[in-house]
């Protein structure tokens, strides 16, 4: 069953069914201004920070669902009949009303025929500008004249969300809203400088401020009484809760048509004013609009394929990069699931997303990975979860909101947890992100760069800082020392797996982790030492360039031996006969063997061995075919089976877990992708599409019955067999599967990947596809790619021409040129 299909000219989403069984989500704004909105325009906004900041209130796994929203009603004022251009909050009948919801790049459309009215409903946010326009358009498709009172509302927040749900003795004296010069502001009174405004560039008929004036005691935004009734109130307040709603009256004679902009933004009256100055005229409108269009197309141009799979097509060339862009731009913690009770960066999930989309947001991946640095201990572990703003040197900010009920605080020291609160993976990742982030950029003076640790950083700038490069040193040792009894890295409070809690018990999965970051260190090493005297500016001495290399030797061959070691040891301790085990619990028991009943072969260990390279050819084949044939489902591959039915905490939380959910027996997207990146090491294009196309989202749109949730974005997970909801796909866009999946197909499926001087293309695909054309920019240049694959192999380059010269390599073409690039497998 279907609910909508794929626009890709528009690149957009359409919803042609709205009553979905699920929210369907879509974000607005690539800044600080930001709406996560669902098909039905409920949702909310916030600005930075969804725990702090929010602008628009939300309740959240309420019922009905998503309320309250963005919402615009339409009465008829001949008969008092209602509607809203978005089918919820009134839901019309859908056999009376027709409802179409797009969800574009950074902003959605709500549509909607009934009565002869077509209205439309776009919300987005200017690039630059902290502020929601709607943009709203009403024609009279009939044969009579039509009079019509339009409303909008929005249910204000009180910034923060815990005021939005607690402590109301304080909370609901805590903002008012004021009406003025069309402007609706709502003054965050405890706060300094909070404030938020709801106006329009046409003079409104009335208004109101104070939510239950308008939506009425008993009734709901379904039925709000000033809708039924016609007018508005006028009502505003302080204290309270508060709302933003203007009234309009509009007549239109048959044909005719009416463009009502509307604005939703951070700052007080006066900001509203400039922006409502701003967007006065549509043409301004329309600016903005083609403004974050060419936003998103500068993106999308830096990688475009044409390869015979169209959901792959469809995913890389907008989707799947849209994904990975917005977890680079919010990280976790604003969706329908996570609902802005946490904030800040996860280590290991930031670390992760930023090695994705260097190519197309060079600049964002860079300051992510300058933050993950910065939250790195100089023990070489990472801060779980922390916020930017910390271990940033500035002024000590005066605090904006001092409450008047005693919350108690912590100051820094306590937010530089010690080793029992780090995860084993968190700073591993960090190392091929950065190398990843200077190979697609050149930029190798990033690695010269000084930052501060965690724990010596100060707020005056004083704290001992050491170099990006000696920062990586750093994590590999941390990983080099933490290991147990059988030498194999300690699991610590988790791995990648939250719910695999070893503690002084053994993490196969960081082993082989450990293996690939060295490997990606050593490669980078290799490279700079041959490089070091070019490195090194002409004022500077021969000397010190020969002191440089001789460091990059010494680590050359530190982390040689280190990463030769490791991969030792995990063939020595892991290999359980056709797989790879998952680890040893703190009493030395294996977890992932054979003869488990439960748990008995794991993903993630196995993934990393074949990709990390640790495991030689023989037994990474065998390892494929063990995923193959105990993980493989229809719907992608599972964590781990059979699910853990009983507890034993020394494995971990995992083991309390339902069957068949999240860690335990799901199909967890994140890890899907490691493995077809592996098959591609090892040549197994066939297997490598295989469980592409069981994940792939696109290819679930004719099954929504089964996955329930969109199709245009992966989910965390997906309810594994051990569950009665088998194949419904859980927590849409917030989740590293999006990068991840963007990062193995492109650099590893199709191959096209950059080296430190040149552009790598290795494809692996399966033997029917006979050709695949690419476009992707590299420093500047663009290379117009034609893989062509005669002898049907699905891995291995025979000829590369470059600009029709036969090449051994891409070199690095100078900025603004254009490149074509021949490659035949073979
Ligand atoms: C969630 C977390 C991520 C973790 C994964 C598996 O997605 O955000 O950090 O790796 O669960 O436990």
């Amino acid at each position: 069953m279907r609910y909508g299909h794929f626009d890709n000219e528009k690149r957009e989403y359409v919803i042609d069914r709205v009553d979905l069984p699920t929210s369907w989500t879509n974000y607005l704004g690539v800044k600080d201004f930001v709406t996560v909105i669902n098909h039905t325009a409920g949702g909310y906004s916030f600005y930075k920070s969804p725990e702090y900041h929010r602008i628009t209130r939300f309740r959240p796994n309420g019922v009905p669902m998503d309320r309250p929203g963005h919402y615009i009603y339409v009465r008829d004022a001949s008969d008092g009949d209602y509607w809203s251009l978005s089918w919820q909050p009134v839901g019309k009948p859908l056999d009376q009303a027709s409802y179409t919801a797009r969800h574009g790049m950074s902003y959605s459309v709500f549509s909607c025929e009934y009565k002869g009215i077509k209205g439309s409903q776009m919300l987005f946010i200017p690039v630059d500008d902290p502020v929601e326009i709607w943009d709203v358009t009403l024609e009279n498709t009939s044969d009579e004249e039509k009079s019509l009172d339009v409303f909008s509302y929005v249910e204000f927040s009180y910034h923060m969300i815990q005021s939005d749900n607690q402590n109301f003795q304080m909370s609901l004296y805590c903002a008012g809203t004021s009406y003025e010069d069309g402007i609706i502001e709502e003054d965050l009174f405890y706060e300094k400088g909070g404030y938020q405004y709801f106006t329009a560039t046409f003079t409104p008929d009335s208004f109101d401020g104070v939510r239950d004036a308008f939506i009425g005691l008993y009734h709901t935004e379904s039925n709000p009484v000033a809708v039924e009734r016609g007018c508005l109130s006028g009502s505003q307040e302080k204290g309270n809760n508060h709302c933003g709603s203007l009234q309009k009256k509009v007549t239109l004679k048959p044909g005719e048509k009416v463009r009502l902009i509307y604005l939703l933004g951070e700052g007080n009256r006066d900001a509203g004013r400039a922006m409502r100055d701003k967007y006065r005229s549509e043409e301004a409108v329309d600016k903005a609009f083609d403004d974050l269009k060419a936003f998103w197309e500068k993106k999308f141009a830096t990688l475009q394929i044409r390869t015979p799979h169209e959901g792959m097509n469809t995913l890389i060339n907008t989707w799947t990069l849209y994904q990975s862009e917005i977890n680079v731009m919010f990280s976790r913690f604003a969706s329908f699931i996570e609902v802005g009770g946490r904030t800040g960066l996860g280590y290991r999930d930031t670390a992760q997303d930023a090695m994705t989309i260097p190519h197309s947001a060079p600049d964002a991946c860079r300051m992510r990975i300058e933050q993950l640095l910065r939250g790195l201990c100089k023990a070489g572990y990472g801060l779980h979860l922390f916020q930017p703003e910390w271990f940033t040197e500035g002024e000590e900010e005066e605090e904006d909101f001092v409450s008047p009920t005693v919350i108690p605080g912590g100051d820094l020291k306590n937010v530089i947890h010690g080793l029992k609160d780090a995860c084993a993976d968190d700073a591993l990742w960090l190392v091929p992100s950065i190398i990843q982030y200077v190979k697609e950029t050149g930029d190798f003076a990033f690695l010269d760069k000084q930052l501060p640790y965690a724990d010596t950083f100060r707020k005056d700038g004083s704290g001992e800082t050491e170099s990006v490069y000696e920062h990586m040193k750093r994590i590999l040792d941390f990983s080099g020392d933490q290991v147990g009894s059988s030498g194999i890295c300690k699991g610590l409070r988790a791995d990648w797996n939250d719910c695999l809690n070893l503690g002084g018990g053994e993490s196969a999965m960081v082993s082989f982790l450990h293996v690939w970051a060295l490997d990606a260190f050593v490669e980078l090493a290799t490279y700079l030492k041959a490089h070091a005297m070019d490195f090194q500016s002409q004022t500077e001495s021969k000397t010190l360039a020969e002191k440089q290399a001789a460091i990059y030797e010494q680590d050359l061959q530190k982390y040689t031996e280190m990463k030769q070691t490791v991969t030792k040891r995990c063939n020595e301790v892991l290999w359980d006969g056709e797989w790879y085990l998952r680890g040893f619990t703190r009493y030395g028991k294996k977890i992932g063997t054979h003869t488990d009943t439960e748990g008995r072969i794991h993903l993630e260990s196995n993934a990393w061995a074949v990709l990390s390279g640790a495991a030689d050819k023989e037994r990474a084949e065998k390892t494929l075919e063990s995923i193959a044939t105990h993980l493989y489902t229809p719907y992608g591959l599972l964590l781990n089976t059979p699910s853990y039915t009983k507890e034993d905490m020394s494995i971990g939380f995992i083991t309390r877990v339902y069957p068949g959910l999240k860690e335990n027996g799901s199909i967890f997207s994140h890890p899907n992708p490691w493995v077809w990146a592996a098959a591609c090491r090892i040549g197994r294009g066939d297997l490598a599409m295989k469980f592409y196309d069981a994940l792939c989202p696109y290819n679930q749109n004719d099954k929504i019955e089964i996955r329930r949730s969109e199709p245009y974005s992966y989910c965390q997970f997906i309810s594994g067999r051990d569950h009665s909801t088998y194949g419904w796909a859980h927590h849409p866009f917030m989740t590293g599967s999006g990068g991840w999946s963007y990062f193995s197909v492109t650099e590893y499926m199709l191959g096209i990947r950059p080296g430190f001087e040149e552009l790598i293309i290795d494809p692996c695909i399966p033997a029917d596809w006979t050709e695949f054309l690419a476009e992707r920019i590299f420093r500047g240049a663009t290379y117009h790619i034609h893989v062509m694959n005669p002898m049907g192999v699905m891995k291995g380059v025979k000829q590369i021409l470059v600009n029709g010269e036969e090449s051994s390599y891409i070199p690095q073409a100078e900025s603004g040129r254009d490149v074509m690039i021949e490659v035949t497998m073979g």
